[in-house]
């Protein structure tokens, strides 16, 4: 028999989903899997009975029913629940009745919930990452590979210049000048990010409120910033000038996405217990950055992050793909979902976050 104490600890750090009900089925307690998976906290339902606890998860209520009837152990599988009225997951949820050692009958129920979509988001997480992360070096390898003949290019236009009979031909070798330069500065940002982390412990929100300043100095009208912050999440170990490199690559999309009229709103969260690419972190910190203007295409969604792709006629398309590079460096991860009204892109970032 495991002891009370490490039988706390087990089910505090285990990824099931387990809440317990007494025999009258109201809920006595849920582990911190569990608060995640439904969104909710132990504070705010415990206590309360199952029929109420979450109205729309009536198949569970009446698992639960059964099992206080007839005394067996029950097995549904593919059960969608419904998250706060807004978005749904599927779970296998298994109810077991747990007998009185003290008297005859059901002393509580217990009950165990798996996500089986989060397996499907696993994987698309690991996808993502192995895109980038070769999409990356194929352009790097190109990205070298243009770097030394433009530097020969570059020389031999400056040679060039010096020799020519007619000041006014200075015009040709000037735009070969100024056009490797500009294709110099282009490598280089592909390649900028590959250094080391400077980290330091950095309150979030101060990078938010910074970049906030340089997009409403950018953008002088027309765009309203909100701001919807956790106070409790702690300062965190990260590259604070690389985050704010990235959070402005976002946010200034929004504003050029919104023709500077529009609403950008920023949130914070705590996410307990969350898988990125294939590392469990016990605590993650979640930054939204929502604005309601016309929204990704669809069959653009899927490529915003490769570089090089871009929707606009002046755009480089290398901002979300190095905004990416520089949240994977903090073990994170960018995602975006995006409909007309409302496009949210999703930081990850551990709390634990070990360099890259
Ligand atoms: N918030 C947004 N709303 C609408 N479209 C967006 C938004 N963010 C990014 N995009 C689209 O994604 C493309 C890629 O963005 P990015 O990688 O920063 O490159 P660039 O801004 O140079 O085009 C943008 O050109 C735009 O079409
Ligand atoms: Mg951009």
């Amino acid at each position: 028999m495991i002891q009370g104490k490490l039988a706390q600890h087990i089910l505090e750090n285990i990824t099931t989903a387990v809440l317990l009900f007494d025999s009258d089925l109201f809920l006595q307690t849920l582990n911190p899997a569990a608060e995640t998976l439904l969104e909710v906290s132990a504070k705010q339902i415990c206590g309360t009975h199952s029929s109420i606890l979450l109205p729309e998860i009536n198949p569970l209520h009446e698992a639960l029913l059964q099992v206080k009837e007839k005394h067996y152990y029950m097995i549904e599988r593919s059960v969608r629940l419904l998250l706060a009225s807004t978005h749904s997951i599927t779970v296998d949820c298994c109810v077991t009745p747990i007998y009185s050692h003290v008297h005859e009958g059901i002393e509580s129920i217990l009950v165990e919930l798996t996500q089986v979509d989060q397996h499907l988001r696993v994987t698309r997480e690991e996808n993502l990452i192995l895109q980038q992360q070769a999409v990356h070096n194929v352009i790097r390898g190109l990205a070298h590979e243009i770097k030394n003949p433009l530097g020969g290019l570059r020389g031999a236009a400056q040679l060039l210049e010096r020799q020519l009979p007619n000041a006014q031909l200075r015009e040709y070798t000037q735009i070969i000048i100024g056009e490797a330069d500009r294709l110099q500065t282009l490598l280089d940002r592909i390649f900028a990010p590959s250094t080391l982390l400077h980290t330091q412990y950095t309150n979030i929100h101060q990078i938010l409120m910074h970049v906030k300043q340089l997009i409403l100095s950018e953008i002088s009208t027309g765009i309203l910033i909100e701001s919807d912050f956790d106070p409790s999440i702690p300062e965190l170990l990260v590259d604070p000038d690389r985050l704010i490199q990235a959070i402005l690559n976002i946010m200034r999309n929004a504003a050029q996405a919104m023709n500077s009229k529009g609403k950008i709103q920023l949130r914070t969260r705590i996410q307990r217990q969350m898988t990125l690419g294939n590392k469990r972190h016990k605590l993650v910190v979640r930054i939204d950055i929502i604005d309601n203007g016309p929204g990704i295409p669809e069959d653009m969604l899927q490529q915003i992050f490769f570089p090089l792709v871009t929707g606009r006629a002046e755009g480089s398309g290398l901002g979300l793909s190095i905004a990416q590079a520089l949240v994977n460096q903090h073990r994170g991860l960018i995602e975006c979902s995006s409909q007309p009204g409302e496009t949210i892109f999703t930081l990850w970032l551990p709390m634990d976050v070990q360099t890259a």
